[in-house]
């Protein structure tokens, strides 16, 4: 079979970047420790009203200055919708769904993750100015995800 010398050229320049860029990612992977922050930790989403701390969502407060909120993303809500915290605070999000797979993106903020059945994902964020920030799912889950909204409160 001939190869004319322009294909074998863009072959092997193509083959070339395949294998840079596949090796930059390994590299980052495994020298930054880069992965997916949902891998942090599993829930079994067939019992998610029953596992601590998902049973009772909503604010834990855990410093002065700092709140752990745990949120439930499910069709076609968050549990809690709406949640209230002082101008300031160093807030962690964790998150997780018991159905599909949701987003949950805080607008006005750099919050913006991939709720996934059977993964906690987690993001953390400090509210400096006060004001009512929305938060919306931005992963199509179904028929009323236009619907799917919640509020943070910040006094
Ligand atoms: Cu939940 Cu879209």
């Amino acid at each position: 079979m001939h190869i004319h010398r322009s294909e074998k050229v863009w072959l092997t320049v193509g083959i070339a970047a395949l294998i840079v860029f596949l090796g930059l990612i390994g590299t980052e992977a495994l020298t930054e420790g880069i992965a997916p922050p949902s891998r942090v930790q599993t829930i079994d989403p067939t019992k998610v009203a029953q596992t601590p701390p998902f049973d009772h969502p909503g604010v834990r407060r855990v410093g002065d200055h700092t709140v752990e909120v745990y949120m439930l993303a499910h069709i076609f809500a968050f549990t809690p919708s709406t949640i209230t915290i002082a101008r300031g605070t160093q807030v962690t999000f964790y998150a997780t769904s018991p159905d599909v797979v949701h987003g949950f993106f805080i607008a006005g903020t750099d919050v913006n993750m991939m709720v996934v059945p059977g993964w906690v994902s987690s993001a953390s964020h400090r509210f400096d100015s006060p004001g009512t920030y929305l938060l919306l799912c931005n992963e199509y889950c179904g028929a009323g995800h236009h619907f799917m909204y919640g509020t943070i409160e910040v006094k």
